[in-house]
């Protein structure tokens, strides 16, 4: 038997759904509500919409428990104290700000339904402002039934999400009502408060902390990506580099790793809303502007690369490509860098054979094709190359395929294979951020 839910998480995406089965887990009795009919089936159905590891064991855990329900109809929590608003806030093609109308159209439904005194907790990455302005609505439309807004961004990563739920390094609110901070904070006491730092702010600081932190990150890779193009031109291992920074804790490891550029749901959205905001307010943000531009610029850096290894010849040649999530343990193509190489490979007139293990894309260009496999993609393929790090990429029997390629030649954009290169001494291996002269 389900018990009446408390707590109503809107948007069954990857974060409202790891949100709502993490909350259940924790012991909260929660309803899980979405606009997508055949996203509630699923999930009514113990089947995950999305791929994420544990998540459908999880899943099965907390339906079985009876704390969870999923819903079309936002009436259906009309009793419950809370609810996280987890909607999407994607790219407004036109300007670059972050597009509300989901997230408005949410607020208002719950206005409509939620009982007196209930918190509205904001987890979507919303424009520095937004959260004031959805108070000031709230208080215009529905006075008499006091509802409070608390900012509280989510900073998991996708392939990682469940534990970056459990674990999360820091837990930050915002708002201008200490009862509803105090209620939101009541929600996650079970998090160790010696072991979680809570950081109790404003709306303004709250939302500013999560476009800052994904704008440092992102500017990080890029960083040492341009680092990378200095060591493949001049000579170095951008590995060794990447280390060797890392280990100055003022610095720290994480987020070094050389790669095709910077992509998936938030990063380049987030960058770029977070530019524009600045802008429009006469505080332009010259150091993000320079990250996005030069991650704009990474597939043509790349493309360079592919042009080298098969002698400028591009016209016809058959290139597989390996990965088309933006990162490994995903099956998110959202602004995949995988997807911009290829497209950028297509438009040369290569001829592309695409393998994820998990992810799906699709195009109508008749030179492109998704394989099944690594040895499909592969099949007379004159370079392969890996874009995205799955462990199946960095095991792959590569030698078995020698018979099978049209070129032994592999660009490896993830050094994958770095710690590999005796056994696949038949192979033309190149990485990127290496010269290749020192691959010899
Ligand atoms: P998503 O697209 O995976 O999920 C959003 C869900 O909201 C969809 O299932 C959609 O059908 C649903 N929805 C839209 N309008 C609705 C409405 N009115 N009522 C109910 N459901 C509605 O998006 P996501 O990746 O989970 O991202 C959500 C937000 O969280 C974004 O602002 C994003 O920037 C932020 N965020 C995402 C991540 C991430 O790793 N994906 C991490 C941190 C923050
Ligand atoms: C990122 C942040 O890490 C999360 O904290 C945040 O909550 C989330 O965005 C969000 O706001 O949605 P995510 O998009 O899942 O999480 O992926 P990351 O692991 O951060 O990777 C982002 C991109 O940078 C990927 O394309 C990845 O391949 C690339 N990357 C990351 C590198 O190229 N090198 C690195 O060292 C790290």
């Amino acid at each position: 038997m389900t018990v009446s839910p408390s707590i109503a998480v809107i948007g069954a995406g990857y974060v409202g759904l790891i949100q709502a089965v993490g909350l259940a887990k924790q012991g909260h009795s929660v309803v899980c509500i979405d606009v997508s009919a055949e996203r509630i089936n699923q999930l009514q159905a113990g089947v995950p919409p999305i791929y994420e590891e544990g998540l459908e064991e999880l899943l099965g855990e907390v339906i079985a428990a009876g704390r969870i329900s999923f819903s079309l109809e936002v009436n259906s929590a009309a009793e419950c104290d809370a609810f996280f608003v987890a909607v999407g806030t994607p790219t407004e093609e036109k300007t670059g700000n972050a597009n509300l109308g989901y997230l408005y159209t949410a607020v208002d439904d719950i206005s409509q339904i939620a009982r007196k005194g209930a918190v509205l907790v904001v987890k979507s990455t919303v424009p520095i402002g937004t959260c004031e302005r959805l108070q000031i609505r709230l208080d215009e439309r529905v006075p008499e039934k006091n509802l409070s807004v608390v900012s509280n961004p989510e900073f998991l990563r996708e392939g990682r999400a469940i534990q970056d739920f459990f674990q999360p390094e820091r837990v930050v609110l915002g708002g201008a009502d200490v009862a509803a901070l105090n209620k939101v904070r009541e929600i996650y006491s079970v998090f160790d408060k010696d072991k979680v730092p809570f950081l109790i702010s404003d709306w303004f600081s709250s939302e500013t902390i999560k476009y800052a932190a994904n704008a440092f990150l992102a500017m990080k890779v890029t960083f040492i990506n341009e680092i990378a193009n200095l060591t493949q031109t001049v000579g170095g291992d951008i590995e060794i580099v990447s280390k060797g920074i890392g280990l100055d804790s003022r610095i720290g490891e994480q987020f070094l790793n050389v790669g095709p550029g910077y992509g998936g749901s938030c990063f380049p959205k987030d960058t770029l809303a977070l530019a524009t905001m600045a802008r429009r307010h006469g505080v332009q943000q010259q150091i993000l502007e320079a990250v996005i531009a030069v991650n704009d610029n990474r597939r043509y850096m790349i493309l360079r690369r592919v042009e080298d290894i098969l002698d400028q010849k591009l016209r016809g040649r058959r290139v597989a490509v390996l990965g088309i999530a933006f990162k490994a343990n995903t099956d998110d193509v959202r602004d995949s860098s995988a997807v911009s190489i290829i497209h950028t490979l297509l438009d040369e007139g290569a001829v592309v054979r695409a393998y994820d293990p998990m992810a799906k894309y699709e195009t109508s260009d008749s030179n492109y094709q998704q394989s099944s496999s690594v040895e499909e993609a592969m099949d007379g393929a004159d370079l392969t190359l890996i874009v995205t790090e799955w462990d199946e990429f960095k095991n792959y029997d590569y030698n078995s395929q020698l018979a099978s390629v049209g070129q032994a030649k592999i660009l490896d954009l993830r050094l994958s294979l770095k710690s590999r290169q005796d056994e696949l001494s038949d192979w033309d291996l190149n990485f990127i951020g290496i010269n290749s002269l020192n691959n010899n």
